[in-house]
């Protein structure tokens, strides 16, 4: 039996596989590369120690998708795979929901024919709506979204309840990450974000590399502690134990069932800065900006039900976090492009 990982060889899913290999599972990647490198599945390999199977093709193409349920024992499918970044797709929302949505129902279209309905979608907590009280609990309300990404997050949750309503034999977990960041401790295999990253950490890890000149912190009038921006940042490699645990929930059950998978701590973009510094030694240079359009003064989760239900907790700190995402930036100064 293998565990099906769709978008395999991006930041999070190599970290996933690593972790499904390390415990013992046999592991299938489909991936189109369209923003990863095969590298960090032949490091994946290399880490574990074992292989894996990789299918290199988009998950729109069915005939695809059907030769791999065909030629593998499919036990559940985690699914990572989509296009991730915000601004973009408020520039390209066609190739956003061409990508996330239709990838969602050829997958799941050619999984019912298989008759395997057990799946782990890679959820958000873009999803949740603006002004929910915090810490976010999954029982909050969604919608809203202020991007066709978060929408698309959105209404894959929509059409994966709605999928477990009509057939009892579907299992389903929604996971809403909150905000991944860090790198393995081996600094084999991290983040390796195409053009100027978007996101907080890489944009640190490069300025701290020379790649970037300087941070611009976005806003510092926001009503947090000290008016930055505050999130709720996770190592990846515990996000990466979270979907094994989600697993085994997954396989015993029926059902659709949302879970938050963040640490229930809030940092500020300053105490990120302030952060980084303390565990590497390497100060940041930064400006304050203005507000980045879309951006909300707070977002954490609770992430009680994690805990209770899947028995999982983050465990990792923030100077791990630090840490290890310069030591991957350090060791791979251009990512897996040299
Ligand atoms: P990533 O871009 O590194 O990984 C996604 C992978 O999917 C890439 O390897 C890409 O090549 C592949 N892919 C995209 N479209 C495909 C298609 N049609 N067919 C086959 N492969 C395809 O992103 P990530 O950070 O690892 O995120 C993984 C998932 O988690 C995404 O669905 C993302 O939206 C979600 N997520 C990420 C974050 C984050 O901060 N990184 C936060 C919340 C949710
Ligand atoms: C972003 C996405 C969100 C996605 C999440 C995880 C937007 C509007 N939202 O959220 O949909 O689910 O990533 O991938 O893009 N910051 C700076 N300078 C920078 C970069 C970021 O000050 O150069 C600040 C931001 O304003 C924010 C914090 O750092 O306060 C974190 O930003 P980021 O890493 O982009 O994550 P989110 O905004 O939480």
């Amino acid at each position: 039996m293998s565990i099906l990982v769709t978008g395999g060889a991006g930041y999070i899913g190599s970290h996933t596989c690593l972790e499904l290999l390390m415990s013992g599972r046999e592991v299938v990647v489909i991936d189109n590369l369209c923003n990863s490198s095969e590298k960090s599945l032949a490091r994946v390999e290399e880490l574990a120690g074992k292989p894996l199977k990789f299918y290199r093709g988009d998950l729109r193409d069915r005939a695809l998708v059907q030769t791999i349920f065909r030629e593998n024992d499919i036990e559940c499918v985690i699914h990572f795979a989509g296009l991730k970044a915000v601004g973009e797709s408020v520039s390209m929302p066609w190739s956003y929901y061409d990508n996330n949505l239709n990838a969602t129902l050829v997958l799941t279209d050619v999984m019912a024919e298989a008759g395997m309905k057990k799946l782990i979608f890679s959820s958000s907590a873009t999803v949740y709506s603006a002004g929910s009280p915090m810490p976010l609990k999954e029982t909050a309300p969604t919608g809203g979204c202020t991007n066709p990404y978060g929408w698309t997050k959105f209404m894959t949750e929509q059409i994966l309840s709605d999928l477990c309503r009509a057939d009892p034999e579907w299992s389903v977990c929604l996971l809403r990450y909150f905000n991944p960041i860090g790198a393995h401790e081996s600094g084999r295999i991290g983040e390796d974000p195409r053009g100027i990253p978007n996101n907080l950490m890489p944009y640190i890890t490069q300025t701290a590399i020379g790649r970037r000149e300087k941070l611009s912190v976005f806003g510092s009038d926001y009503r947090t502690h000290d008016g930055t921006g505050v999130r709720d940042y996770i190592h990846v490699v515990d996000l990466a134990r979270g979907h094994v645990a989600a697993l085994e929930y997954t396989c015993g059950r029926t059902g659709c069932e949302a879970f938050n998978l963040g640490t229930g701590t809030g940092y500020s973009v300053l105490d990120m800065v302030h952060a980084f510094r303390k565990a590497t030694g390497v100060e940041i240079p930064y400006v304050l900006a203005p507000r980045r359009p879309g951006d909300v003064d707070e977002c954490y989760s609770d992430p009680s039900k994690s805990r209770e239900v899947l028995g999982w907790t983050a465990e990792k700190s923030l100077e791990d976090m630090c840490r290890d995402a310069w030591n991957w930036q350090k060791r791979n100064p251009m990512g897996y492009g040299e």
